[in-house]
């Protein structure tokens, strides 16, 4: 039996306002559990800080953000992602479901939708517990900074890009792919 068939099945679509509950709870429990592990509790509490389903509304409603969602069958989202123009704004994963691909189907899905809008590059402000993987898919940091997040409290982050069509260095097929069905 190939590895890739012991992955549950998901698929990504196009995220609505009525996911706003499963955006919030995606995002608490990566920034909680994978962040954590980066950041300290004073750090992750302010990250976390004043968040709610409503900011997930506001985002697509006012702010134009564009969301794609992974969803499993009976477990519902399990990974999400936003973009605004060339912007990755946002990528979360579950903590029960990282490490299966679903982080980097859900960045291809928006490399994908950037380029169709014309875009010839990709940019994302990413956190210290995101580097390793951006950089995993051909991102490089433009500038090391500090975002000061809801809580008030100032967090190192970085400034990564990359130029779309430049191939990947380790562009692995990501054997877990297997397991995205749509
Ligand atoms: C970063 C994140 C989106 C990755 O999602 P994921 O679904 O676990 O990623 P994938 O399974 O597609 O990982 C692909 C590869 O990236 C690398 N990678 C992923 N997470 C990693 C980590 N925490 N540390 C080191 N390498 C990592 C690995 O090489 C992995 O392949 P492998 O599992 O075969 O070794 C997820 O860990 C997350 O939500 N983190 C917390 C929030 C965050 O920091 N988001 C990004 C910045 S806003």
């Amino acid at each position: 039996m190939e590895l890739g068939n012991l992955i549950p099945p998901y698929r990504i679509r196009r995220g609505r306002l009525s996911d706003a509950g499963g955006l919030y709870a995606v995002h608490e429990r990566a920034v909680r559990v994978l962040a954590r592990r980066v950041y300290s509790d004073s750090q992750v509490e302010s990250w976390v800080h004043g968040n709610s389903p409503l900011c997930y509304v506001e985002a697509m409603r006012d702010e134009g953000e564009i969301f794609a969602v992974a969803v499993a069958r009976r477990r519902g989202i399990v990974g999400f992602s936003a973009l605004k123009g060339r912007e990755v704004r946002s990528l979360y994963v579950d903590p029960e479901w990282s490490r299966l691909g679903v982080g980097s189907a859900l960045l291809r899905r928006a490399e994908a939708m950037i380029a169709a809008a014309g875009h010839d590059r990709v940019e994302i402000g990413a956190s210290l517990a995101g580097l390793t993987f951006y950089e995993l898919h051909g991102y490089s940091v433009v500038k090391h900074r500090h975002w000061r997040s809801r809580g008030g409290l100032m967090i190192p982050a970085a400034d990564m890009e990359k130029a779309l069509g430049t191939a990947v260095a380790d562009d692995r097929p990501f054997r877990r792919r297997a397991g995205q069905s749509g």
